[in-house]
């Protein structure tokens, strides 16, 4: 049993992934819409991942014998001016969700809730991931020029990316 609190810092954690997903669903859609292929089955690749997250915060809230509780998402911005602005976003957005997985530890911590705080251990090591991967994207893309064959093999780059994770996640499904 977890406390009211913590349970409602949960759910709000559980709209936040929510959100990621749409955010990112709109860039693959951009990135699709002007050809970028790789780009935007990546980012279709990190729409499944963070509804993922969600998922996981969905499924120990109800194990922990707590309410899910349903928030409207919030409309993610759109119209990008290409991948280098998507990949900044999605940087920047990153960011602000480590703040909330942080935000969120504190709660647990305050409550002196062992169980949450173990949880959340896997979103902390996440958050890592997620920033030095983009941080690393930008840095490529930076290498590569950031246009003409430059964003090519950026695309191609994406693609082969995307596959591993989409792989990951059907292993994960089969086990
Ligand atoms: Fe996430
Ligand atoms: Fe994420």
């Amino acid at each position: 049993m977890i406390k009211e609190k913590v349970a409602q810092a949960l759910n709000q954690q559980f709209n936040k992934e929510m959100f990621s997903a749409y955010f990112y669903l709109g860039m693959s859609a951009h990135s699709e819409s002007i050809g970028m292929r790789g780009a935007s089955h990546w980012f279709m690749a990190k729409f499944v991942e963070e509804q993922d997250h969600a998922m996981k915060i969905y499924r120990y809230v109800l194990e922990q014998g707590a309410e899910v509780e349903l928030f409207s998402v919030d409309k993610p911005d759109q119209g990008w001016s290409g991948l280098s602005e998507m990949l900044e976003r999605t940087l920047e957005h990153e960011r602000t969700v480590t703040q909330s997985v942080n935000d969120l530890m504190d709660v647990a911590v305050e409550a002196r809730d062992h169980a949450t705080q173990i949880f959340l251990h896997w979103f902390v090591t996440e958050q890592i991931e997620e920033e030095a991967t983009v941080g690393d994207l930008i840095a490529r893309l930076k290498l590569v020029g950031g246009k003409d064959e430059g964003l090519y093999l950026m695309d191609n780059e994406l693609e082969a990316i995307a596959a591993r994770m989409n792989a990951a996640t059907a292993a994960k499904i089969t086990a």
